[in-house]
């Protein structure tokens, strides 16, 4: 199996194994979100995982955010735990793949998630579903891990994948992590 597969990712699902899952949306993700005004842009959270991003701008009265996952699992539960959320806007399926058009793109763990090889490949497919002037925001580790998933990276690495093609690329370290992430992500922002 490729360890990377949609196989591979369902089977830790059913497995139990999701360390990364911290049971709620991140503190800098949240307190981007707090400070939005508009609540009808299109979101799009890749990689959602339980969805608890989502769920949170749901609850909090945005109208217009999409999840994509790999696996089904983690869509399954998201569904059973949000009733009223639109159906349509829940996609199983590869981000790589996926076509829309988001004013507004969240990076939580998917990154970290694919290999490394497909990074330029994910700040292109970022660039392409964002319209004009969309933007990307959300954590990146700033650590390298021995092994991954989870895979670490550095700023400057980072910074050649995006400065291709986005306008404005902002990579600072995060002043808000969750204690379990203190000093190991950069909060990122990027303008198409
Ligand atoms: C490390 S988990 C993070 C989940 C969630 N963002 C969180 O922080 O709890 C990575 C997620 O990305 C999903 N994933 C991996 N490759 C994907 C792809 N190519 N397209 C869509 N989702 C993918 C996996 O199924 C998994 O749910």
């Amino acid at each position: 199996m490729d360890h990377l597969s949609k196989e591979f990712w369902s089977l830790r699902y059913q497995n139990k194994e999701t360390g990364w899952d911290i049971g709620e949306i991140s503190t800098p993700i949240k307190a981007y979100f707090d400070q939005i005004e508009n609540k009808e842009i299109k979101v799009l959270i890749p990689g959602c995982g339980y969805g608890h991003e989502a769920e949170y701008l749901f609850k909090s009265g945005f109208s217009n955010v999409h999840i994509i996952d790999i696996a089904q699992e983690p869509l399954i539960r998201f569904k059973d735990r949000n009733k009223d959320y639109p159906r349509v806007n829940i996609h199983l399926g590869d981000l790589f793949t996926h076509n829309g058009s988001y004013n507004l793109i969240i990076e939580q763990t998917m990154f970290c998630a694919i290999n490394p090889f497909l990074r330029q490949s994910y700040a292109d497919k970022i660039n392409s579903l964002l319209k004009p002037q969309g933007k990307m925001i959300g954590v990146l580790f700033n650590r390298e891990f021995q092994y991954g998933p989870p895979y670490g990276g550095t700023k400057n690495e980072y910074l050649v994948y995006f400065k291709k093609k986005f306008s404005e690329v902002m990579i600072e370290e995060c002043y808000n992590s969750i204690e379990s992430r203190d000093n190991s992500e950069f909060f990122i922002k990027m303008i198409k």
